[in-house]
């Protein structure tokens, strides 16, 4: 749980970044459409729950800053009680004052005519344009006496990169949601059918221990699926003898976690599987214990390519001289993605891993990334030796940069192969 006087720090922290003279503003997420007239569930905005807390749509924060002194309000809805019949009670004005440690709370509906009062003589502007400039020429035509305008998405995402302890505490109950449902997925699998059935599991196992939902969609991809990386469709039949990539985790709370484990339906490997199973755990591995404040992402990117291609070379998928694999970068065509993430509020978290001027950003003790090497062997490369075709693993944790080194905060869902195997033996031996 998050106290509001976290809350109030974190509009400070915020406050102190803009220039003086400035305004900003960030909005609630709107309600989507999933078809006609029903909605999918509502989900904040990131950026305004970090620096809120507050869960309803229709809602916007507003900082103020003069010289060095600055105020904050919060825009709620209104109370309707014929709206509110259908979805729900809003909490109003006069709670919100209560509940939020904010200069003054006004109503929503209000906002453009206050809003042109906040703007008034200002200089710059702060606007939570994401990622996604298009917005800018219509802000602009709305705030026709600002100098200046920028991003505060970016901001915002720089403050969410160090976690506090009551964030850690979040992801760390959320991944103990999804350390068992992973558990029970090794221990299940060979007696289902569908990959479905096992994102049914994760889902059942998340919704029942008070999670939100999923992070996002989980993966579930038995066999050749698994080389496509972000396979949703999940509906495949389970194959004996083949491998299912699960990359699932469930969002407490509004905290992320993000898990992969490649495990055997038949709750063995083969030879084939565990030659590049070992190869891949190898490098997580490696690149976890690498995990220090003041190291860059671009160094772990760099050794896991590197571990990747020898383990390539020495399994005979690809063949040459290792400094030209790397250099012409031929390992893509296996290993495609980034070794890891910033993870937050979001799974990916947002945060650019350079600053404006082009600087990496280092390491620093609070920041939490997941590590998550993969090799994809598609079963129709005839490049690739034979027994190794239509092999995908990824295996994906989530550490936590301390200031002796990193916490692997997800150490206890089980990677290794003779702890999965022994996990699934006990279970099948129990039924
Ligand atoms: N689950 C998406 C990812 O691993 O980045
Ligand atoms: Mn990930
Ligand atoms: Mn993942």
């Amino acid at each position: 749980m998050i106290y509001e006087k976290e809350y109030v720090l974190r509009r400070k922290k915020l406050a102190k970044k803009l220039s003086s003279n400035a305004v900003l503003i960030v909005f609630s997420a709107a309600q989507k459409i999933r078809s006609n007239d029903t909605e999918f569930p509502y989900r904040q905005d990131s950026n305004f729950y970090y620096l809120t807390g507050f869960k309803e749509d229709k809602a916007a924060l507003v900082i103020v800053k003069e010289k060095k002194e600055f105020k904050t309000y919060l825009f709620v809805t209104k109370k309707d009680p014929s709206l509110e019949l259908w979805t729900g009670k809003r909490l109003g004005q006069e709670k919100a004052k209560k509940c939020f440690l904010v200069d003054d709370v006004f109503y929503y509906e209000d906002l453009g005519k206050k809003f042109s009062h906040f703007i008034d003589n200002r200089y710059a502007l702060y606007y939570d344009f994401k990622l996604d400039y298009s917005k800018v020429k219509m802000i602009k035509a709305k705030t026709k006496n600002i100098s200046a305008y920028f991003n505060a998405a970016i901001l915002i995402e720089e403050l969410r990169l160090i976690k506090s302890a009551s964030e850690i505490k979040l992801i760390k109950k959320a991944l103990s949601i999804t350390k068992e449902a992973h558990h029970k997925a090794m221990q299940i699998s060979s007696s289902l059918k569908y990959e479905y059935e096992l994102q049914a599991e994760f889902e059942y196992i998340f919704k029942k221990n008070g999670a939100y939902s999923d992070a996002y969609t989980t993966i579930v991809a038995c066999g050749n699926s698994a080389n496509t990386l972000h396979y949703i469709a999940n509906d495949k039949k389970l194959i004996k003898n083949e491998l299912i990539l699960i990359d699932a985790g469930c969002e407490y709370e509004y905290y992320a976690s993000d898990i992969t484990r490649t495990i055997p339906v038949s709750g063995k490997f083969t030879q084939a599987q565990k030659e590049v199973y070992k190869m891949v755990l190898d490098v997580n591995k490696t690149i976890i214990e690498m995990i220090r404040p003041n190291i860059l992402r671009s160094e772990l990117q760099k050794k896991s390519e590197e571990l990747l291609c020898r383990g390539m070379l020495r399994l005979g998928i690809l063949h040459g001289e290792l400094e030209e694999l790397l250099e012409e970068k031929i390992y893509k065509k296996y290993y495609p993605h980034g070794i890891g993430h910033w993870m937050g509020i979001d799974v990916h978290d947002q945060c650019p891993y350079k600053t404006i001027r082009g600087d990496e950003l280092r390491l620093k003790a609070g920041m939490v990334m997941t590590i998550e090497p993969g090799i994809y062997l598609d079963k129709d490369d005839k490049s690739v030796p034979k027994k190794y075709r239509g092999i995908g693993i990824r295996i994906e944790d989530d550490i936590l940069v301390t200031k002796e080194g990193y916490e692997n905060l997800s150490c206890d869902i089980v990677k290794d192969i003779d702890a999965m195997q022994e996990l699934i033996r006990t279970n099948s031996s129990n039924q």
